[in-house]
């Protein structure tokens, strides 16, 4: 949409005439700019500079005795008429001055991404001049928006712009009455509330883009939007609608990008309207309550390259025709109840694929091979279905993968499987977990490439074998998950040569020896820096309905193994470690001081060893802890106080008699052993099982987290 093409002339065609008088204007532009503003312009200007806290050094060229037209951000017409005013990402700070609106040639005023305050002087701006394009998004405007007062000429107006601000309260309804040329609104992020505009395209019969996400909106999709003929754009997500889409809604038959996430949206979707709309490119329904079946019509949408409905309750087999949709590029139905046989379709059509995405459906059979002919694909996430078979030796064609997630189903074969995706050299993320239940990790040295590979994740899946030597060249790894295996052996040295480590969880395994002097040398561990770099990847929370997660930080889980030995002093060069497990293992010798100095410690798990000695009494500093156990062990002396020592319950310390402590049934000094009451012995075992959730569904959605991170991130490129 260009609604505006140049400062001196407004017409908007293109012959040659056109563009020989185009050139003419552009020399008269330019010979005309030595003539100079009046002096009301400019003082009107120097109202708006005077009203800025930070000017971003305007002031430099805004200066009274030279020619405004001059000034920075200033565009003025032949007749030395101030036509533009274009101040964006300039830092400008303080608020807008009413006077903008009494420049009455101004056409363009862009003053978005500054640090702009206080309200917007609509009325001004809009009533008294000229004004074509307004764009003030990116600031930090507030209060509530005002119906115009004077309801009688029409304005010029074609776009306005007012998002990612902080505005509030109803927005106008009348407002836009006389709006009659508007193309384009974008109030998206911001915080307004109560019904939705809609009302725009009985008077603006060219209105073609709405943007109203990221509100506080709530009721019904208003059914008049769908009087907009022209509309092309609607996007309204991350709002609290609720009810279904209007019927009306599809008489816009003009959009092309529709988009109502993550609202409380509900009903099923119309094979009668959905083909109505059928130059739709993207569509996005995602985390609403949609439910029924997807709709057959959608085979129709030609044009369509989006297609989100993740995160609603779809269910049955998806439209076979689906195959005809030849442009599609982002496939994303997460979490819905869908079923049936993928070989039913044809995605040998789909060959601008980028993004299949169908975590946690009922899909069965096995990966239908034209898949394999969508060699555009980066990310690809089969996850938690009821898939089962060995892959084809064909899948190696997709050589452009970044993201494969293929757990939680019934697949065979881990070594044939671990042959093709080692043709994968792109990839970075790997998760295999919950499939090729029972067999044996593969330890064949012709097992190599993958090295772009920086998450991997083969947890839940019982498989024997040892941890095998090809993992050691995977230089660029930076998470290793083989928990919930039945993996034996010693954890070798080359885990040191893995100088992106910084998450490794073998937990709950069978590796036995004197692990811990080996993994007291993690290089990204011990750095200091490793903090900052796993706080960068601080990633956004995914909800998978029973936890809530935030961040991969830096870990090191060993717990439910046969480890044996002391802790090493060494330990406390771990600096980096948010996470340290060692329960459940043969660990013997006193907890070392030096533990303490891990200032970034969450989680620290000890429980269930053969440890002696006292707890370190500093371990009261460490102020982010938040779940501490040393239960069951051979413990003694009195328990910390003070700090995160405060929170911890009593059944972090049980099973160590020698133990003593204020509020444990042992009380220091005391050799009388205090019968516990028993509201607090329930209390207890609530805590106890409140302390298993948390540490469960840590590692638990971790796998699932990850997954939905990096495919963010990778949509986000994509984009
Ligand atoms: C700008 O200059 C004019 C005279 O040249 C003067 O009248 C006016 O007050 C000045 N404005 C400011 C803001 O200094
Ligand atoms: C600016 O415009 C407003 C109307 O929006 C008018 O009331 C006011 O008198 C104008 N000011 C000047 C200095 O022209
Ligand atoms: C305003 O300026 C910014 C930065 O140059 C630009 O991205 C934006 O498109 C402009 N707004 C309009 C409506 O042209
Ligand atoms: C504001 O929105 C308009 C219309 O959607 C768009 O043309 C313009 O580029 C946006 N401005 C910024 C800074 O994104
Ligand atoms: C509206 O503005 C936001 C930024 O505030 C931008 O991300 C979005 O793309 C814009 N919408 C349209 C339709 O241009
Ligand atoms: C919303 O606005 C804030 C503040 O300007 C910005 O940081 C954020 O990226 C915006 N969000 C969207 C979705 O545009
Ligand atoms: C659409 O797909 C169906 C089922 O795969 C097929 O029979 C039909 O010929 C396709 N239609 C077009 C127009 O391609
Ligand atoms: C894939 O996209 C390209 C351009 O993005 C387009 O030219 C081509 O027709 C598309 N392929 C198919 C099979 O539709
Ligand atoms: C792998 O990634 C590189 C760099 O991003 C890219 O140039 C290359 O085309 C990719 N390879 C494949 C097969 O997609
Ligand atoms: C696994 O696949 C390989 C081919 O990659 C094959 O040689 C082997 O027999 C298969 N193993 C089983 C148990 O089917
Ligand atoms: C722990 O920190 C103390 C003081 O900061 C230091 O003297 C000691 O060497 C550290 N221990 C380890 C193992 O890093
Ligand atoms: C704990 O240590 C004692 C004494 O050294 C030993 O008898 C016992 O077997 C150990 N228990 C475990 C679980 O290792």
């Amino acid at each position: 949409m260009r609604p505006f093409h140049f400062p001196c002339s407004r017409s908007s065609s293109k012959s040659p005439a056109d563009l020989l008088g185009f050139a003419v204007v552009i020399v008269l532009c330019l010979a005309s700019s030595t003539s100079s503003c009046t002096d009301q312009d400019k003082s009107f200007l120097l109202q708006f500079l005077a009203g800025l806290l930070e000017d971003g050094g305007l002031a430099v060229s805004w200066r009274n005795d030279t020619n405004c037209c001059k000034w920075e951000g200033i565009t003025c017409s032949a007749d030395a008429m101030i036509t533009e005013i274009l101040l964006a990402s300039k830092g400008l700070e303080g608020h807008i001055s009413p006077y903008l609106g009494n420049l009455t040639a101004l056409l363009r005023l862009n003053l978005s991404h500054n640090l702009l305050s206080g309200g917007l002087p609509l009325e001004e701006l809009v009533s008294s001049s000229s004004i074509v394009i307004l764009d003030v998004s990116f600031n930090h405007l507030s209060g509530a928006l005002q119906e115009l007062s004077v309801q009688t000429t029409t304005r010029p107006l074609q776009v306005l712009n007012i998002s990612s601000n902080l505005f509030i309260g109803q927005f106008p309804f009348t407002t836009w009455k006389v709006m009659n040329n508007l193309v384009a609104l974008n109030a998206s992020n911001n915080s307004f509330t109560g019904k939705a505009p809609s009302s725009f395209c009985i008077s603006a019969p060219s209105f073609a883009v709405l943007d109203f996400s990221f509100n506080q909106f709530g009721g019904s999709i208003p059914p008049d939007i769908g009087n907009c003929s022209m509309l092309r754009v609607l996007k309204g997500g991350h709002n609290n609608f609720n009810g279904d889409l209007p019927d009306e809604l599809f008489n816009a038959s003009s959009l092309e990008y529709l988009s109502f996430p993550n609202n409380g949206l509900n009903g099923v979707l119309d094979d009668a309207n959905i083909i109505k709309l059928s130059k739709l490119s993207i569509l996005d329904l995602g985390q609403n309550m949609f439910s029924g079946k997807i709709p057959k019509s959608i085979g129709q949408l030609k044009r369509l390259e989006e297609l989100h409905l993740g995160q609603n309750d779809f269910y049955g087999e998806l439209p076979l025709n689906l195959g005809n949709c030849t442009n599609l590029k982002v496939i994303d139905l997460i979490f819905n109840n869908l079923s049936g046989d993928l070989g039913k379709i044809n995605f040998s059509s789909l060959s601008n694929l980028t993004t299949i995405d169908l975590l946690m459906n009922n899909f069965s059979g096995t990966v239908p091979e034209s898949i394999y002919a969508c060699t555009k694909l980066t990310a690809l996430r089969l996850a938690h279905n009821n898939f089962y078979g060995e892959f084809s030796p064909t899948m190696n064609r997709l050589r452009s993968l970044i993201f494969l997630s293929i757990g939680g189903n019934a697949f065979t074969n881990i070594t044939n499987a671990f042959h093709i995706f080692k043709s994968f050299r792109n990839l970075t993320m790997l998760s295999l977990e919950e499939s090729f239940a029972h067999e044996i990790l593969p330890e064949d040295e012709t097992i190599d490439g993958l090295q772009n590979l920086q998450h991997l994740a083969i947890g839940g899946c019982s498989l024997f074998g040892k941890m095998p030597a090809w993992l050691s060249k995977l230089r660029n790894l930076e998470m290793l998950r083989l928990s919930d295996n039945q993996l034996t052996g010693s954890v070798p040295v080359w885990i040191n040569n893995l100088n992106f480590l910084f998450y490794l969880d073998i937990s709950n395994n069978s590796f036995t020896g004197e692990i811990l002097r080996t993994l007291m040398q993690m290089p990204m561990l011990k750095s200091e820096k490793t903090v900052d770099h796993s706080d960068a990847r601080v990633l956004s929370t995914y909800w998978d309905s029973k936890y809530e997660y935030r961040v991969l930080r830096a870990a090191l889980n060993i717990a439910r193994n046969g480890f044996i030995g002391v802790i090493p002093a060494e330990i406390g060069q771990l600096k980096a470690l948010s996470m340290l497990d060692l329960s459940f293992n043969s660990f013997s010798g006193e907890i070392p001081q030096a533990i303490c100095n891990l200032t970034n410690l969450e989680v620290l798990q000890l429980s269930n060893n053969n440890l002696t000695g006292t707890i370190p009494s500093e371990l009261n500093m460490l102020h982010f802890l938040s779940a501490f156990n040393v239960s069951n062990n051979d413990l003694e002396g009195q328990v910390p106080t003070g700090g995160q020592f405060d929170t911890f319950d009593n059944s972090s310390f049980d099973g160590n008699p020698k133990l003593c402590g204020a509020l444990l049934s042992h009380h220091c000094g005391s050799a009388k052993v205090v019968p516990v009451p028993a509201s607090t012995l329930s209390t207890m075992q609530f805590s106890d099982k409140a302390i298993f959730g948390i540490a469960f569904g840590l590692f638990f959605a971790l796998g699932v987290l990850l997954d939905q991170v990096v495919l963010t991130k990778l949509r986000v490129l994509q984009l």
